[in-house]
């Protein structure tokens, strides 16, 4: 059967602009998108069919204010958001089917739908209530008009409604020491009637515990998180506060006169409301589409907003007779930091989406840099510029544009643009090594499964083994040498038709995370389809496609980052201040002074220190993750060994170290070591030695202490600069 997904990110709150967070977000749900649109089900092959939408989240009371200061309708300020959307989306290659509004008459008429029929089913309460209200400005604050201490881990500045820290979801009543964000007053209590979804009905705990429980549909993470939120038999659960007191930007409840639904009961509902506005404009079938129990609905979310997407929205599905509740699956990540600490613009950490763009980087590389870095956990993304370099700079342009650029111009010089016609079995079997793993099996099915289960650092992973041995069949093969050759015209068309065939491989599996440099290789291979099922090898379409076939000119694919785009990316903090984007600090207390440090003098036996150097002088040196490759004695010398190190380049390295005396070579082969990558190579006897490995030795060498080479931890990877 054929699969039918409606994707859905979370929708972003219309009184800013996307950050990075969001961005982040998106590209994670585009990939997956893009993935499956490439994907075809059954016998007969036939395309899954994926609707992903997004919208603006535009109610409470945050906009409502906003557009009061700037003096015009909430509706006015969200449509100048809204306007603003498109330059990320497209910027990114973010290709959501549809972007809509939560202000919008779906959405009225779908949450005024669910509303009712939960009221129908038992599940609204009406109760009055003390709420918190502001005694200077004179009306009900909304939870993120209140401010004050998590009730749960006690963080402190924590809205009404969600603590950012921990998870958790409460009453804005909970809050320890809470103040109005507009007056600082504490607020007062005053009665009014209130509207509940009834989450403490058995029903509602019996529902979700089964659901949460369902193999396969959440992660395990958050299966434990939301099972502690239930409580053994639901006693943990509280009935949910769905209404606000006019004046509020939202949808009114029905019946209710002067009450409105608080701005997360529509939130989610949007999600339908934009595929249903999408539905209409294509003439799809909404109501067959949101019936149809086969539909998946898949939403991706931070975990910052977990208690609303996995306790109020399925309950609220469930009880409302969404028919599609068995196939809601929410997937949850974490959070984008930025050197490992949450972004913060008066760190000057935080990173402006259209800043990158402006600047000229490549948007590919972004998504390519947060893919490699995504898993299916719940783990917060680390965005670090230095490591951003590295992976863009080693496998997008070492490993795989290399391959094109390397090949390509012979076939348009020498071959009038026209591939070989067949290949040898030397060359088969260099494209079948490449599409296999190591245990045998091809290599396709296990990349489509990382995708499919959001493993996509370790489908990126795999795709890149599938350049490495691309890049060695290149390097033993040298056509730079064969063109110089007459004799060897023919392999030298062979060797680059088989490497272009592996780069058509390469796009394809790539080409979710790198839409743009799909089509551009798509157009210059002639191949407009770049199918997944190419990816294959039984069927001879991993290759036969490409024999004889007349290709286009190429032009260069994607530039290397340059280190310099990376500093500019990031205002320094003082700038941030200076432009009045953030409040200008205070200037600082004057620091005590510290006593004087004791000077650092090495102790007997160990080297005295070099001169201090600024660093300035430090950044000059450019240390690298290399791998060896290889290993061996050099004849004649009884100190050397011969390394052949890989530092995530377009070629291996060949390092000469004085190491012999410690090491066997078989026994260094396939480890990490540290280069000294910028180092001038050196000509010496038994040839050029392109850098130095890293070894510690004493001071003394007649102490026999020994010499030792440095061995990173697990996680690195070759080609990282070292800092
Ligand atoms: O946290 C937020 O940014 C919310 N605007 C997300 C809403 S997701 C969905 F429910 F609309
Ligand atoms: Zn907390």
């Amino acid at each position: 059967m054929t699969r039918k997904l409606f994707v859905t990110t979370a929708l972003p709150y219309a009184n800013a602009a996307f950050h990075i967070g969001h961005m982040m977000e998106y590209i994670q749900a585009d990939i997956w998108v893009r993935f499956q649109r490439m994907q075809r089900d059954g016998a007969s092959g036939a395309q899954r069919e994926v609707h992903f939408v997004g919208a603006d989240d535009t109610h409470g009371t945050p906009i409502m204010i906003a557009a009061e200061k700037e003096g015009i309708t909430p509706q006015e300020f969200v449509a100048k958001i809204a306007a603003g959307r498109a330059q990320y989306l497209d910027g990114f290659h973010i290709a959501f089917d549809n972007w809509y509004s939560t202000d919008s008459p779906e959405n009225v008429e779908l949450s005024q739908g669910i509303y009712r029929k939960l009221r129908d089913t038992g599940l609204i309460a009406t109760k009055i209530v003390d709420r918190f209200f502001d005694p200077v400005k004179g009306m009900f604050l909304a939870d993120r008009n209140i401010k004050g201490e998590c009730p749960k881990c006690g963080a402190k500045d924590q809205y009404g409604d969600n603590c950012e820290v921990c998870g958790a979801a409460y009453q804005p009543t909970e809050l320890v020491n809470p103040f109005s964000v507009f007056t600082n007053a504490t607020p007062i209590l005053k009665p009014s009637e209130q509207y509940f979804f009834k989450l403490s009905d058995p029903r509602c705990f019996e529902f979700l515990r089964d659901w949460l429980n369902t193999p396969g549909r959440l992660q395990p993470e958050m299966v434990n998180k939301v099972s502690e939120w239930l409580g053994e038999a639901g006693e943990k659960l509280a009935d949910w506060d769905i209404s606000r007191d006019a004046p509020y930007f939202g949808i009114p409840i029905p019946d209710a006169p002067g009450k409105f639904f608080y701005v997360w009961l529509d939130a989610p509902v949007g999600y339908l409301a934009s595929l249903k506005n999408y539905c209409d404009k294509q003439g799809l079938d909404f109501n067959a589409l949101l019936n149809d129990p086969g539909t998946e609905q898949i939403h991706f979310i931070g975990k910052d907003i977990v208690s609303f997407h996995l306790l109020f929205w399925p309950a609220m599905l469930k009880f409302a007779g969404h028919p599609v509740i068995d196939k809601l699956k929410v997937n949850v990540h974490g959070h984008l930091t930025v050197n490992n600490e949450k972004m913060s613009k008066s760190r000057g950490t935080g990173i402006s989406p259209l800043r990158y763009l402006n600047l000229g980087m490549n948007p590919e590389w972004l998504r390519y840099y947060i893919a490699f870095k995504l898993n299916a956990k719940v783990e917060d993304l680390d965005f670090t510029g230095d490591d951003f370099v590295a992976r863009v700079n080693s496998d997008l342009i070492g490993k795989y544009v290399n391959i094109a650029s390397r090949c390509a111009g012979f076939i348009s010089k020498k071959f009038d643009g026209k591939l070989a016609a067949g290949l040898s079995d030397s060359a088969m079997g260099w494209i079948k090594r490449a599409l296999t793993n190591a245990e045998g099996a091809e290599r396709q099915a296990g990349i489509a499964a990382n995708f499919e289960n959001r493993e996509f650092g370790k489908a990126l992973r795999e795709i890149m083994e599938i350049a490495d041995v691309t890049n060695q069949y290149v390097d033993e093969n040298k056509p730079w040498a064969l063109a110089k050759d007459e004799a060897k015209t023919a392999e030298l068309h062979e060797v680059c038709t088989t490497a272009l065939i592996l780069f058509r491989q390469l796009t394809i599996l790539l080409s979710p995370v790198l839409p743009g440099v799909a089509a551009n290789v798509a157009a210059f291979l002639n191949d407009d389809k770049l199918v997944w099922a190419d990816t294959g090898l039984a069927s001879g379409a991993a290759f036969q496609p490409m024999l004889g076939r007349s290709i286009g000119a190429y032009n260069h694919l994607m530039t290397r980052v340059d280190a310099k785009m990376i500093e500019e990316l990031f205002d320094a903090p003082n700038q941030i201040a200076a432009a009045g984007t953030a409040p200008v600090a205070a200037k600082p207390a004057k620091a005590p002074k510290a006593p004087p440090l004791e000077p650092l003098v090495a102790k007997e036996g160990v080297q005295a220190l070099a001169p201090e150097i600024a660093i300035d002088d430090f950044v000059k040196v450019d240390l690298r993750i290399a791998r060896i490759v290889n290993c061996e004695h050099v004849d004649g010398s009884d100190k050397l060994l011969r390394l052949t190190l890989d530092a995530g380049e377009s070629r291996h390295r060949n390092v000469f170290s004085g190491i012999k005396s410690m090491y066997q070579p078989e026994d260094l082969i396939g480890k990490l070591t540290v280069l000294v990558a910028n180092l001038a190579p050196r000509k010496m006897k038994f040839g050029i030695s392109e850098g130095m490995v890293l070894a510690a030795s004493a001071a003394d060498e007649q102490a026999n202490a020994g010499i030792y080479i440095l061995n990173p931890w697990p996680g690195a990877e070759p080609g990282m600069r070292i800092n």
